[in-house]
C-alpha cells in the first residue's frame, strides 16, 4: 500500500481514531500506519489503544488539498488553511489501504485522494501562475483537477507561446507537456525560421498587458501592431478573428523602419477590434498577439488612500495610465514609485507612503564617549565628546542623511597616555603615580645622584594633549667644596664647582706646598669628583 501522498498531509494536532466496533478481521490486524505529520512518525494519543491490530479502521481529521478546486483558496501549497476533513484507512488482509476522504462540500462519501502535481521545472522566458499567483519557486505543488496558466515573459509578442496556455493537473500527471516560449525575429537576427516579433505601439490612449499575456487597450487609442520581419525575404501577412473586415497593413513608411517593420494599425480602437491578430511570415510562421478593448477606470488617484506628505503626478485614471509618486526631502518613499491602472480595474499596486527618514538609534554605553546633542531625524545630528583625560578618534558630529545613514561612523575614545619620560642620566625618577601607563594628570618625579644638580623640574605632570608639562630635568655633576687645605686657602671660594674648575691654593705664611700645584691644579672631573685630594701646605722648614 501506498502511503506516500499522506506525506502532504498535515494531520490536525489531535489524532482520532476510532475503532469500527464488530467489524474487526480476526484472522489479521495491521501494524501501527506510521502516520508522519510534518515529516515526524506520529504515535497515537495515550490512552488510546495502541495496538493497532484489533482495528479494522482509522478515521482522522485531516487539511489537504480539497481534489476539486476550491474558491478564493490563496495558498497554493496544501496548509493547515486548507478545510479540515474526514478521511479513513481500512486494514484489509494485514495491510491499511487509504486514506479514502470526505469532500469538503460533497455528500459524505469516501473517495481516494488523487495526487497532486509537482512542477519540478520553470523554462525560461515562461510564466507560470496558479490563481493569478506567479509560480516562482520549483517543486510548487498543484493539487488535482486545478489548472494553471502559461504564457511569455514580457514585452509581450517578443516570444511565442509553443504549447497550451491552460495546464490542467489529474492525478499527478499533466494535461500536457510545460510549454515553452520562443524566441523571436528581435532576438534571432531575423532569421527566416523563427516567429516574427511583434511589437505593440500606443502612440496615443493607453493599453496594459493583462494577467493572460493579452492585451487590453482603451477605446478611441491608436495601436500599431509591427511585425518585424526582413522585408527582402518577403511580406509577411496579417489576419485577425475581429469582426473588423479590414485593417490598414503595410511595410513602415520610415526610411530606418521600412525594411523590416510589417505594420497593421487601428485607428481609434472601438470594442468590435477585440480578437486575436496574427502575423503570418512567407514560410507560414506566425506570431499571435490577442487584444482586448475594454474601458476600465481604476479609482482616481486623489480618491485613494495616500500618506501625508505623498506628492503625485497622473495623467489619469483609465486602464494602462500611470500614476508616479514622490516624497519631499526627508522623506522616503516606501512602496512602488508608480502604479500603474490595470485591465482587472485595480492599480499594479496600492500607492506608496512617505515615511521620514530616520538613522539608526545611537545609545552609548560606553563611559569614555558622551553624546552631548542627539537627534536621529534626516538632517539633525549626533554631537560627542570624549570624557576627561580620553581623546576622540572620528568626527565629533555626525549628520542624519537622507539614505537613513549616519554620515560618518560613531567617533571613538581612546585613553590619553603620555611617552615614558627619559630618566637623566645619573638621575633617578623617585615617585611615579602611574608606573604602568601615564595617563593625563600623573605626575612623576626625579632626582639627582650625589655630587649631581638637577637642572629643570623635579616633577613633570601628564597634559591632557599627551605631553608632558615639562621636559625632564637632567643632572649636572658638580664638586663640592673639598674643605680648607690644613694650614692654607683655597682660592676661589664656592659651596660647588663646575666640572672643569680649577683650585688655586695658598699656604699660610711660613707654610708651603711641598709640590708647586700652578701647573697642574685639582680639577673638578666630569663624575664630581676632584682629580686629586688637596695638598696639604707644610712647615716650610719641614721642605
Ligand atoms: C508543520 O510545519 C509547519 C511549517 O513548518 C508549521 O507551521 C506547523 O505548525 C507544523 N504543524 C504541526 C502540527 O506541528
Ligand atoms: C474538476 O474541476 C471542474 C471545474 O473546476 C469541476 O467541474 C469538476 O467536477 C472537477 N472534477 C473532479 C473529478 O473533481
Ligand atoms: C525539487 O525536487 C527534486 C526531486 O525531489 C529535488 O532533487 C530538488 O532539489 C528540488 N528542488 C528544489 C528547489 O527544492
Ligand atoms: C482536468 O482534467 C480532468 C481529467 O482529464 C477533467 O475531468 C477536468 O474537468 C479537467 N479540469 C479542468 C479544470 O479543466
Ligand atoms: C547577427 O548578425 C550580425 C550581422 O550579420 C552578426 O554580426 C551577429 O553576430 C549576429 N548575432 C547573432 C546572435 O547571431
Ligand atoms: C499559426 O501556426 C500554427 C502552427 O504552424 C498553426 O497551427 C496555426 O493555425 C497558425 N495560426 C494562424 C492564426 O494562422
Ligand atoms: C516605475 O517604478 C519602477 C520601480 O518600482 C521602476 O523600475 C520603473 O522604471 C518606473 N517606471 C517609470 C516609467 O518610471
Ligand atoms: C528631531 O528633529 C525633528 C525635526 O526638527 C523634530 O520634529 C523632533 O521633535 C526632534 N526630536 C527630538 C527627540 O528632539
Ligand atoms: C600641550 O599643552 C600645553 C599646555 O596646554 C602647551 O603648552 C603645549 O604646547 C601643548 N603641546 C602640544 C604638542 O600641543
Ligand atoms: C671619577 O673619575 C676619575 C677619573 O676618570 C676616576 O679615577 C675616579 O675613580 C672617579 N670617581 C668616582 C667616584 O667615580
Amino acid at each position: 500500500m501506498d502511503l506516500s501522498y499522506v506525506l502532504i498531509v498535515v494531520i490536525t494536532k489531535c489524532l482520532l481514531f476510532s475503532a469500527a466496533s464488530g467489524q474487526q478481521d480476526k484472522s489479521e490486524g495491521c501494524p501501527s500506519p506510521g502516520f508522519t505529520l510534518n515529516g515526524t512518525i506520529v504515535v497515537p494519543r495515550s490512552g488510546i489503544s495502541p495496538d493497532f491490530s484489533s482495528l479494522s479502521e482509522v478515521k482522522f481529521p485531516a487539511h489537504l488539498p480539497s481534489p476539486s478546486p476550491v474558491n478564493d483558496e490563496k495558498a497554493i501549497v496544501p496548509s493547515s488553511d486548507a478545510p479540515s476533513r474526514v478521511c479513513k484507512i481500512k486494514c484489509i488482509a494485514g495491510q491499511w489501504v487509504g486514506p479514502l476522504c470526505q469532500e469538503s462540500n460533497g455528500d459524505g462519501r469516501f473517495q481516494p485522494i488523487l495526487k497532486s502535481c509537482i512542477l519540478d521545472e520553470l523554462p525560461p522566458n515562461v510564466i507560470l501562475s496558479f490563481k493569478n499567483q506567479i509560480i516562482l519557486e520549483l517543486n510548487t505543488t498543484i493539487p488535482h483537477n486545478h489548472t494553471i496558466s502559461a504564457r511569455c515573459q514580457e514585452p509581450i509578442g517578443t516570444f511565442k507561446l509553443n504549447g497550451p496556455s491552460i495546464l490542467n493537473c489529474s492525478n499527478g500527471v499533466w494535461s500536457s507537456p510545460i510549454p515553452k516560449c520562443q524566441p523571436t525575429t528581435l532576438f534571432t537576427n531575423y532569421t527566416e525560421n523563427s516567429p516574427p516579433t511583434i511589437l505593440v505601439r500606443v502612440p496615443s490612449g493607453s493599453a496594459a498587458v493583462d494577467q493572460n499575456g493579452g492585451l487590453v487597450v482603451f477605446p478611441g487609442s491608436i495601436l500599431h501592431l509591427e511585425c518585424l520581419y526582413l522585408r527582402r525575404h518577403g511580406d509577411p501577412v496579417w489576419t485577425w478573428t475581429s469582426e473588423a473586415e479590414t485593417y490598414l497593413a503595410g511595410w513602415a513608411i520610415g526610411n530606418e523602419e521600412r525594411n523590416w517593420k510589417y505594420r497593421l494599425s487601428i485607428y481609434y480602437v472601438k470594442h468590435f477590434d477585440s480578437g486575436t491578430f496574427t502575423c503570418t511570415t512567407p514560410r507560414g510562421i506566425n506570431n499571435t498577439i490577442s487584444l482586448r478593448i475594454s474601458d476600465i477606470h481604476c479609482k482616481p488617484v486623489p480618491s485613494m488612500d495616500l500618506s501625508l506628505h505623498l506628492n503625485y503626478r497622473a495623467s489619469g485614471h483609465r486602464l494602462g495610465q500611470t500614476a508616479y509618486f514622490n516624497c519631499p526631502p526627508g522623506f522616503f518613499l516606501k512602496g512602488p514609485a508608480n502604479i500603474t491602472c490595470l485591465p482587472s480595474g485595480e492599480w499594479s499596486n496600492e500607492p506608496p507612503v512617505c515615511i521620514m527618514v530616520k538613522c539608526p538609534p545611537i545609545s552609548v554605553d560606553d563611559s569614555r564617549l558622551i553624546m552631548i546633542e542627539y537627534n536621529n531625524t534626516y538632517g539633525k545630528r549626533a554631537v560627542f565628546k570624549c570624557a576627561w583625560g580620553f581623546q576622540m578618534s572620528g568626527e565629533n558630529s555626525i549628520q542624519c542623511m537622507e539614505d537613513s545613514t549616519w554620515s560618518h561612523q560613531i567617533p571613538t575614545c581612546t585613553e590619553i597616555l603620555c611617552p615614558t619620560p627619559v630618566i637623566p642620566l645619573n638621575g633617578i625618577l623617585i615617585e611615579d603615580s602611574a608606573p604602568e601607563k601615564h595617563v593625563v594628570g600623573s605626575v612623576v618625579q626625579f632626582s639627582c645622584g650625589e655630587r649631581h644638580q638637577m637642572i629643570g623640574k623635579a616633577s613633570i605632570m601628564c597634559m591632557e594633549n599627551g605631553t608632558w608639562s615639562h621636559s625632564p630635568p637632567y643632572c649636572k655633576a658638580r664638586c663640592e667644596y673639598p674643605g680648607e687645605p690644613t694650614n692654607g686657602r683655597i682660592i676661589p671660594l664656592k659651596f660647588w664647582y663646575a666640572p672643569g674648575d680649577k683650585l688655586k691654593i695658598t699656604c699660610l705664611t711660613g707654610y708651603v706646598l711641598p709640590l708647586p700645584t700652578e701647573a697642574s691644579p685639582p680639577v673638578c672631573l666630569n663624575n664630581g669628583t676632584w682629580s686629586f685630594p688637596l695638598p696639604k701646605c707644610i712647615q716650610y722648614t719641614n721642605v
